[in-house]
């Protein structure tokens, strides 16, 4: 985000993603692109890759009309060792993904906040939450730890991190 931002949590709002705000939401992901290679590569269609095929629901949190986070969760399943971990559960394994804040807004709760709203949503319509996050994203891997979140697995994920290799993923579990 450009600076000028005059961020407080406070006038953040949280909620599902709407066509009209998917604009402003790859106007986010370039920054936070540009800022943390997140993603790694620049997706050819933002918008594809904001929406994946698998997506259950997105979110937004919008400090006025400006989109400072994102967050969506899929139905996907995890990798073995992450599914024998969550155990028995009545629940479909759903993976949180896409997670974003813009440069401007971070650490001040905006993620805190979205994976709130993921998980309630989730606990609504009876998904079991489970997430990967790349090696080198050391911010994301803190605040999934300052969340609540466990760390239960690790394995080479089958695209490139920013040199080249397979990226470590980690993957998470709820606390
Ligand atoms: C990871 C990311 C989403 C965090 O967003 P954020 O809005 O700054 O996170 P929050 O303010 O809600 O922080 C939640 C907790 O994590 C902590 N935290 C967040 N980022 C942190 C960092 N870089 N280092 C240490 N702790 C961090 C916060 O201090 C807070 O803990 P507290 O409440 O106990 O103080 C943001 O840094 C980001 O967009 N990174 C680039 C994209 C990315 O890597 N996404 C994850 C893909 S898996």
């Amino acid at each position: 985000m450009s600076s000028g931002l005059s961020f407080r949590l406070v006038d953040v709002v949280v909620v599902a993603r709407t066509d009209g705000q998917v604009a402003s939401c790859v106007e986010a992901l370039r920054e936070v692109h540009l800022a943390d290679a997140y993603p790694v590569r620049w997706p050819a269609d933002p918008v594809d890759w904001l929406t994946p095929a698998d997506a259950l629901n997105s979110w937004v949190a919008m400090a006025g009309d400006r989109v400072v986070g994102h967050a969506a969760l899929r139905r996907t399943d995890p990798p073995t060792p992450v599914a024998e971990r969550m155990g028995p559960t009545l629940g479909s394994p759903a993976m949180v993904s896409r997670l974003f804040t813009v440069p401007a807004a971070r650490q001040s709760g905006v993620a805190r906040r979205l994976l709130d709203e993921v998980a309630g949503w989730a606990a609504d319509h009876g998904y079991e939450l489970f997430l990967g996050v790349a090696d080198n994203a050391l911010g994301a891997r803190r605040c999934y730890e300052r969340t609540g979140w466990r760390h239960v697995f690790t394995e080479h994920a089958d695209w490139l991190d920013a040199d080249g290799r397979p990226a470590l993923v980690h993957y998470y579990l709820p606390g």
